[in-house]
């Protein structure tokens, strides 16, 4: 069951008004308190901002902005819009925030809408190399209407800083986009999916001065950690910032702008709604709101340094049992594991599934240069945000690591110990999750 009530309370009341909803709502709310959440862009939200998001905020259309709404009877949704806004602003410290964009992908979206024309050109990290499939992947819109280029990390293996983002090279791609294509090179992102390492803002910021264009951060996955000063804020040194709200920052599904330039403020404003969304999630802004004043809190502090420090017990836990760390460790939430490490037979598609048999739940991610396609990979991504939320410490990270390290070893050794060893390793997961509730 469920530890908290009105969780609770909802499945039996849905067992009874649509039982095939309710059951199915059960089953969720037993797996993850039952199992190890190691995708490192997901996270347990607090009950308040949980149940701030099932309240009667849905009911009501509020397209527009604070005092400024297109539908009658607004007035309290103002007053809750205008508190995310100013927590927001606190949080990360600059005097514009947007908080409606419906999730990370909506948020980048319009600032292309904002600031870029169709055929414009961006600098970005390749998504095989940790960025995001919104930073000019050919399917999606970004890389469909506007043109990527790349920069690449380090991939000398006998560099100290092997898979760190060669900022030289970013240099190096960033003056060319501009003297190949001038004016149209318009901006350059950085902020990954995949990348576990430090972003040095201000050296970006310092190419982009010379390339007279934006820089934009895409912090969706790091943003627990900027807001609570455990990795270096992007501002000053960005024009423009998005994230999603959902990741380490531990509030609800969604997206946020942040700027210091009131005029850029403005546009993305207008780019956003009426350009690309309708009626924003009332709801989901006030349960963002919540999350933010969470954040605000000195325990929020306290909570990212131990996601940092579980982070990297993890990463020197499996360095200890043979698994090779892309990068050689982590200075964030999140790891690579190259399983080519342990053995060339290890795929990331197997790993995954073996492990979600044994309640570790993770995803298959492509290492730097990976051979293998995405949908087979040789890595694994490995977070540690929902871990941390639910207690666990590096003395438990210890034990992860080793669960994950037996069931792996035990899939090479084929199908009858695969199924052996998960089996026992399932037993102890549920175990030590039983140890650390989810929030109630
Ligand atoms: C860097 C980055 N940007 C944007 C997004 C998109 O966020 P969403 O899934 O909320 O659209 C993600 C999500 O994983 C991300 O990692």
């Amino acid at each position: 069951m469920p530890h908290d009530p009105i969780t609770t309370g909802t499945i039996a009341e849905l067992n009874t008004f649509d039982p095939a909803i309710g059951s199915l709502l059960a089953l969720e709310a037993e797996r993850q308190s039952s199992t190890i959440e190691l995708i490192a862009s997901e996270n347990h939200v607090s009950a308040p901002v949980m149940h701030a998001m099932g309240t009667c905020l849905t009911n009501k259309y509020a397209e527009g902005y604070p005092g400024a709404r297109y539908y009658g009877g607004c007035v309290h949704h103002d007053g809750i819009e205008r508190i995310a806004i100013e927590r927001a602003c606190k949080l990360f410290g600059c005097k514009f925030a947007n908080v409606q964009p419906h999730s990370g992908a909506t948020a980048n979206q319009a600032l292309f809408f904002a600031l870029l024309n169709p055929g414009d050109v961006f600098a970005s990290l390749v998504l095989a190399d940790g960025g995001h499939l919104t930073h000019g992947l050919k399917v999606n819109m970004s890389g469909k209407w506007f043109q990527a280029v790349h920069y690449p990390l380090v991939y000398d293996a006998s560099k100290p800083n092997f898979e760190h983002i060669d900022y030289d090279a970013v240099e190096r791609v960033c003056l060319e986009a501009k003297q190949q294509h001038g004016d149209k090179f318009k901006l350059i992102m950085c902020g990954y999916s995949a990348y576990p390492r430090v972003i040095d803002f201000a050296r970006f910021r310092a190419i982009a001065d010379k390339c007279n264009v934006l820089l934009h951060a895409d912090i969706a996955h790091i943003a627990g950690l900027v807001a609570s000063g455990v990795h270096p804020s992007p501002f000053p040194h960005c024009h423009v910032v998005t994230t999603t709200t959902h990741k380490t920052l531990r509030g609800p599904r969604g997206g946020l702008f942040l700027t210091n330039d009131e005029e850029i403020a403005k546009k993305y404003d207008r780019a956003l709604f009426p350009g690309i969304q309708g009626g924003p999630l009332m709801h989901v802004i006030a349960a963002k709101a919540v999350a933010f004043g969470e954040a605000l809190q000195p325990s929020f502090r306290t909570y990212c340094e131990q996601v940092v420090r579980n982070a990297r017990a993890l990463a020197t836990g499996l360095q200890s049992k043979g698994f090779r760390i892309s990068s050689n460790g982590t200075d964030n939430h999140l790891m690579l594991v190259d399983l080519r490490g342990k053995s060339t037979q290890l795929i990331g598609a197997d790993a995954e599934k073996w492990l979600e048999s044994a309640g570790i739940i993770c995803n298959k991610n492509g290492v730097p240069q990976d051979p293998r396609p995405p949908k087979q990979t040789s890595g694994i991504r490995l977070g540690t945000p929902a871990t941390t939320t639910r207690g666990f410490k590096e003395a438990e990270m210890q034990h992860v690591a080793s669960f994950i390290d037996r069931v792996l070893t035990a899939g090479l050794a084929g199908e009858a110990a695969l199924a052996a060893e998960t089996a026992k390793v399932r037993e102890e997961v549920r175990t030590l999750c039983a140890r650390f509730p989810l929030p109630a």
